[in-house]
């Protein structure tokens, strides 16, 4: 790497342990303290992955790297402070956050995310850096640099939307799991998870994003050949408050451990605001249906899915076969 990304790594790690001082150990921060131990964060928790805070402030962080010999310049393009747009000077990007560090894949923090505590206002709820030399959000998933070892041995992710959908999961003892930070999948994500496992579990929030998002990297994993499951959450529950409400037993082995097959969940997405009460969504559900048993899949499991589909639709399970065996006729 150049000369200029190396001193934006050093100027963020700066930034991360100025920023865990002020959550750990000033009377400042610790609204956000309080904040973080009623979501179930642990000293261990906060420590290891390098969570901080931000002042009120408008300069704090401007004026402490300055001492450290960075030029404002050299700040503003990693991203940490913010040209005024009259000239007149320059801003922290990160003001009354709770602040959590983003590393590359060797560790090195190279962006921060920053929760705002009453997401009550119009502010974003988490502010993020914007795209710099050293941060490609795109590219980045969230907590790969602690999980690579464990994924790699198992040859199985995780995947999560957020912070703390990872976090929780990690104290639920899933350690392989990764965040997209809210971005959709890219194949810059996909390459990289394929150079390390096989298998997938993707574990999105259960709300219509979520749901889409899901049904989207889905399909992206599966047409790259991966194996791919989808665990599903009760509606409006995310990872982190499924955790809270049923604890981190049932997360493991009723979602993590239980999550439905590729075909399963895409039944179920293409069912999603059907009513079969009416023919035309019937047969609009038996088509798509049928379209994910088109080739690659084994003869028991097209007998299992067919037999689904007769059950949820009334149509006999010859009828279902004849009309799978002209989709695949059409195709071959
Ligand atoms: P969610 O809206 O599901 O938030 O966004 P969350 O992770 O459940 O956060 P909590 O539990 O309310 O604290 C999922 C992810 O999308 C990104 C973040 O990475 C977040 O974790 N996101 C969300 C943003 O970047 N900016 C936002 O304003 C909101
Ligand atoms: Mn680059
Ligand atoms: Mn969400
Ligand atoms: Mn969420
Ligand atoms: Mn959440």
């Amino acid at each position: 790497i150049s000369k200029e990304e190396g001193r934006m790594k050093e100027a963020h790690a700066f930034a991360a342990e100025y920023y865990q001082h002020l959550l750990l150990n000033t009377e400042e921060g610790e609204k956000a303290l309080i904040y973080l131990e009623q979501r179930g964060f642990t000293k261990e928790l906060i420590e290891s992955y390098g969570i901080g805070w931000s002042l009120p402030h408008w300069d704090s962080l401007t004026q402490l790297l300055t001492r450290k010999g960075f030029e404002l310049q050299e700040m503003e393009q990693s991203g940490l402070i913010i040209q005024r747009e009259d000239g007149s000077g320059w801003f922290d990007r990160f003001r009354e956050r709770i602040m959590f560090p983003i590393k590359d894949d060797s560790g090195r923090i190279i962006a921060f995310s920053g929760r705002i505590i009453d997401h009550t206002g119009e502010d974003a709820k988490y502010l993020n850096s914007p795209e710099t030399p050293i941060f490609h959000k795109g590219q980045v998933l969230y907590n790969l640099d602690q999980a690579r070892p464990i994924i790699r041995k198992e040859r199985k992710i995780v995947l999560f939307e957020g912070f703390m959908d990872v976090l929780s999961a990690k104290k639920a003892n899933v350690h392989n799991g990764v965040g997209t930070m809210g971005t959709s999948l890219t194949m810059q994500h996909l390459n990289k998870i394929k150079r390390l496992a096989e298998r997938i579990i993707v574990c999105y929030d259960g709300d219509k994003a979520g749901w889409e998002a899901a049904k989207r990297a889905a399909e992206m994993l599966h047409a790259e050949k991966m194996k791919v499951d989808v665990a599903v959450l009760p509606t409006g529950l995310d990872p982190d408050d499924y955790i809270k409400q049923f604890g981190e037993e049932s997360f493991k082995s009723k979602i993590i451990e239980e999550p439905q097959s590729y075909i399963a969940f895409m039944l179920m997405y293409a069912r999603r605001n059907k009513n079969f009460q009416f023919n035309n969504d019937i047969l609009q559900y038996v088509d798509e249906a049928l379209n994910y048993l088109v080739g690659g899949i084994s003869p028991i499991e097209k007998e299992l899915y067919i037999k689904q589909i007769s059950t949820e639709t009334n149509i006999s399970e010859d009828t279902l076969n004849m009309q799978l065996r002209q989709k695949e006729g059409q195709l071959a």
